[in-house]
């Protein structure tokens, strides 16, 4: 049967081509091909006979440079495509490229396609293609970059692709492709890209022919499933620029020649493995190679001429958490190209030299948990491109050379744990700052104020040393998030703002600092009025600055409503997702001072009645006009595609030039800070704030991992958290940066940014939207629920803090957690509520990394859900009330 299509359809395509040969008649080709193809978006609207003088200008078509114009590329990536992939494209005769990569072509691989005789490149990357490699895969012999990356491709690797000896490039990477590879790669001796990566069922040792692809330049094989060892033979790979096998399950050593054909390496990469064993010595040290090469006979005694410093041209060398031990390359240190060194979580010893100073493109160290020694050399300072260095749990000793943090791009230092003595130097020309941890070692002297000079100082852990002194009043000038001194021996009295205005402050294990709330409270004859005074006045000048911003919000208030009063003449458009029966005008009429309910940053909340009875909110945002009509409109229908029972629903909007009035659904209890504010006494039992945090939980789980496009909140608060007649929770007011763009949004979110509780301190230098940045705002929100009060509070004295301050400050210092709990709710739930408070302090964890992914945070949330239902089965208030 097979063979009789075959005959058929090789007797149609020799009957095509004898009859078409003609500029026009490839047209007609094109015309074909195009019929079996779906092109929602109209990509291929100039494919049409009206312009078919124009072939070669054709979307995608590039003809042959000679007289006789015939068709020599087809290039259709990115269109959109869908449909067939017909082989009548093959009765072009001059075809040597097709490229329909970034497409939706569903379908297994077109085997179809070997008919074209002068085909050489074939691009069918991130599309749907399915099914396995046929073995018939060998009939494209003509190949010589076959790119198949990035679908779903399946099964294994057949033999028979070893007859394609042409290949230059071949990239398998990110398919479902399983099994062992076969021992058929030594065929492909022109081969120059080989990529197998992501294929995470492809469970194989490396095979040792890849190392006679002598033309190799890139082997990409991360993130597979390869074991065994690096294959010997590697050191033949001398063309090699990009060599990366991380996150596989090779172990063994690395081959002691390998250096031999570091030459032409860029990025070298063995990260996440189980790589044992230590670097060959002198690899990458001009006087080590020289000596290796004398005492081996690889190369039949003949040096390679390049090989004085093998690895000149390397920029990227990652070898992190692997079992590696021995002297670090020393080389390494020193090379002129090298941007990049990471080797953290393994057992290297050795020093860094002080030659680091040639390194003048290095940007990152990060040699965190091994067993380097030696004092930090001065050249490191000299080094003006480093913009992290991070060499925590190793055993650094000696003092902190002066010019440490010279670079004018430094971010990122962690010196903690090793044993550093000496004082800390003063930094003033890292301008670029943002963490500077030196805990744990054995530095002594005062804290230098210098520091306050840093302006994006953020994170800064000085605890455990042997620090004296007070601390510099100035540290209060810093946006600091984390400040930790404990375990030092500091006196003297704290300034203010660093015990109370902190998301977290670590002072314990001091026993000569005083001040409120530590266990010694400064007594009289310390400067303890001078002190007061300076709150005193720092308080006028916030009341005044709160003043002068009211101020400018009225005023923009006013701007604003004679702005809409303009625009309310102007042309409206509006798209309903629901059959609403309103008009725009209705909207508007309905919308006046009685029927605001609420506010926000970016705008008012009215409830209106519709014609037929039912209440809708209506939010109003200004339009920034940064998105076109188009635009927006598409962004809007996206979000009002989400559907989630946390999340409430959009039922349709209006725009006009200069406003946006959003339509939610409208819920009767309100929102949840109203319920925390508005009664006096925020009596709600645990099982129901439970319930409530956990909705919010997966409100925001959803709308990061299951919905697409992934989308992030930004603006979680307790205000935009809506409760149904079952105190089910909605968020509302979600994503508002894709409706009044970025700029926009940031702009109007700094307004309150400097106020707010709910944002994570690393938006103070970071404006990125992160799925952290909610987990954060979540974890505020749940503090309000576990404590009973208000996230901000505006009374003065001890209550004029926020709450993350508050519970910190409680925690901190009096080391009592039970105290936070409100006390309105009865002590038969407390074990669930510290378990809860425990998840609440993790996602308001200063440091991003450390906060929970919201999916993990459901899961705690429901397990405490499970247990309080068996012990509390009545959701009644009756008990607490
Ligand atoms: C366009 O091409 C189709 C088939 O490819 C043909 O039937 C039709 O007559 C052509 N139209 C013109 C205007 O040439
Ligand atoms: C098509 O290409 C020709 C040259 O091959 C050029 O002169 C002509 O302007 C192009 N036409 C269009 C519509 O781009
Ligand atoms: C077809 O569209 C492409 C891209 O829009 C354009 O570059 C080309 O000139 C058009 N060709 C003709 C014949 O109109
Ligand atoms: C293809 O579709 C995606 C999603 O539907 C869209 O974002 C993109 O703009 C489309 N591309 C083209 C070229 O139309
Ligand atoms: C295109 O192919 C035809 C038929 O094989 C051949 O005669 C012609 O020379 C080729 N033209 C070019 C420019 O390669
Ligand atoms: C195939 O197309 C994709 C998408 O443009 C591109 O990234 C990739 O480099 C191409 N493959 C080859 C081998 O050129
Ligand atoms: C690989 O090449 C050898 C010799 O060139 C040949 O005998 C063998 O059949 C090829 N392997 C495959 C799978 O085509
Ligand atoms: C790694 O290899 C070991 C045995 O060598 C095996 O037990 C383990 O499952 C493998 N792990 C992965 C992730 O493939
Ligand atoms: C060269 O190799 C010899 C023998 O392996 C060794 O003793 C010597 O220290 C090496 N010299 C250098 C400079 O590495
Ligand atoms: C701290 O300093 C004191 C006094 O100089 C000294 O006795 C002690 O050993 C030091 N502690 C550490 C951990 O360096």
């Amino acid at each position: 049967m097979a063979t009789s299509t075959t005959f058929t359809l090789f007797l149609s395509l020799t009957f095509s081509l004898f009859i078409l040969t003609t500029a026009s008649s490839e047209a007609d080709i094109l015309l074909t091909f195009k019929a079996s193809i779906e092109d929602p978006t109209n990509s291929l609207s100039n494919w049409s006979n009206s312009t078919a003088t124009n072939l070669c200008n054709w979307t995608g078509v590039t003809c042959t440079a000679s007289l006789s114009l015939s068709i020599a590329s087809l290039n259709l990536q990115s269109l959109n495509l869908s449909g067939e992939i017909s082989s009548s494209i093959c009765i072009l005769p001059n075809l040597t490229r097709l490229n329909l990569a970034d497409n939706l072509f569903n379908q297994p691989i077109p085997l179809h396609l070997s008919e074209c005789s002068l085909l050489e490149t074939l691009n069918l990357s991130n599309n749907l293609i399915w099914g396995t490699i046929p073995e018939q895969i060998s009939q494209f012999g003509a190949l010589t970059v076959l790119d198949l990356s990035r679908n779903r491709v399946e099964g294994k690797i057949p033999e028979s692709i070893g007859a394609l000896k042409k290949l230059q490039v071949l990239n398998l990477g990110s398919n479902l492709l399983s099994g062992s590879v076969p021992l058929v790669f030594g065929n492909f001796t022109k081969l120059v890209v080989l990529d197998l990566s992501q294929n995470p069922f492809l469970v194989s040792e490396v095979p040792t022919d890849f190392g006679k692809l002598d033309n190799l330049e890139k082997l990409l094989l991360q993130s597979s499933g390869f074991y065994g060892s690096i294959p010997e033979s590697f050191v033949g790979l001398l063309g090699l620029t990009t060599l990366d096998l991380s996150q596989n399950n090779l172990t063994g050593e690395v081959p002691q020649k390998l250096g031999f054909s570091l030459s032409k390496l860029v990025s070298f990469d063995v990260s996440q493995n189980k790589l044992y064993g230590f670097f060959p010595n002198g690899i990458c040290d001009a006087k080590g190679i020289i000596n290796l090469s004398l005492h081996t006979n690889f190369f039949n005694g003949s040096v390679p001429n390049s090989s004085i410093n093998q690895c000149l041209n390397l920029e990227r060398f990652q070898v992190q958490n692997n079992v590696f031990s021995g002297d670090f390359p020393n080389g390494l240190w020193s090379l002129p190209k090298i941007k990049l060194i990471r080797a953290e979580n393994n057992v290297f010893s050795g020093e860094i030299p002080d030659s680091i100073s040639m390194a003048a493109q290095l940007e990152q160290v990060q040699i965190d948990n091994n067993s380097f020694a030696g004092e930090i050399p001065q050249g490191l300072g000299m080094v003006k491109s480093l913009y992290r260095f991070s060499a925590s749990l190793n055993g650094f000793y000696g003092e902190i050379p002066p010019n440490f943090c010279d670079s004018p791009v430094m971010s990122i230092i962690n010196l903690s744990h090793n044993s550093l003595s000496g004082k800390i130097p003063e930094l003033r020309k890292c301008g670029k700052l943002v963490s500077l941890a030196l805990a744990s070692n054995s530095l002594f002297g005062e804290i230098p104020p210098s520091l306050s000079e840093l302006p994006v100082l953020t994170y800064l852990d000085l605890s455990d040393n042997n620090l004296t002194g007070s601390i510099p009043l100035e540290l209060q000038n810093l946006k600091l998030a984390l400040f930790n001194v404990s375990f030092n021996r500091l006196s003297g009295q704290v300034p203010f703002s660093l015990i109370s205005g902190l998301p977290a402050s670590f002072l314990q294990g001091n026993p000569d600092l005083c001040g409120p709330g530590l266990p010694n409270s400064c007594s009289d004859h310390n400067p303890g009025h001078k002190t007061d005074n300076v709150s005193k006045l720092a308080c006028a000048l916030v009341s005044v600055a709160i003043a002068v911003g009211i101020l400018i919000i009225v005023a923009g208030f006013y701007l604003i409503r004679s702005s809409n009063r303009k625009s309310e003449m102007g042309i409206w458009r509006s798209v309903f997702f629901y059959p609403l029966r309103v008009t725009e005008h209705d909207l508007i009429m309905a919308m006046d001072e009685k029927s605001a309910s609420g506010s926000g940053v970016f705008g008012r909340v009215h409830v209106v009645a519709l014609p037929s009875g039912e209440l809708v909110a209506v939010k109003k945002i200004i339009n920034f006009g940064s998105q076109s009509s188009k635009a927006l409109k598409a962004e809007v229908k996206t979000l009002a595609k989400i559907r989630h029972k946390n999340i409430i629903k959009i039922l349709g909007f209006c725009h006009s030039e200069d406003s946006i009035l959003l339509i939610y659904e409208y819920l009767q209890k309100g929102s949840l800070e109203d319920l925390i504010c508005r009664l006096e006494d925020f009596r709600l039992p645990w099982s129901a704030r439970l319930r409530i945090a956990i909705g919010v939980a997966q409100g925001l789980a959803y709308l990061h991992k299951d919905y697409v496009p992934h989308t992030v909140h930004r603006n979680v608060k307790s205000t935009n958290i809506l409760l149904d007649a079952d105190f089910e929770p909605k968020l509302t007011d979600f994503a508002l940066d894709r409706i009044v763009g970025e700029a926009a949004f940031q702009s109007s979110l700094a307004s309150e940014s400097a106020l707010s509780c709910y944002i994570a301190p690393e938006y103070g230098y970071c404006k990125k939207a992160t799925e952290q940045i909610d987990t954060y705002s979540f974890g505020v929100v749940l503090l309000e629920l576990l404590t009973g009060r208000p996230a901000e509070k505006t009374e003065s004295g001890e209550d004029s803090l926020d709450v993350v301050k508050w519970v910190r400050r409680k925690i901190n210092i009096s080391n009592g957690a039970f105290q936070v709990l409100d006390s309105k709710i009865s002590n038969s739930s407390q074990q669930e509520m510290l378990a809860a408070l425990d998840i609440a302090l993790r996602c308001t964890s200063v440091m991003p990394e450390k906060r929970p992914p919201m999916p993990e945070v459901v899961r705690a949330l429901q397990s405490l859900h499970s247990r309080t239902y068996l012990s509390n089965a009545e959701f009644s208030a009756s008990e607490e009330v």
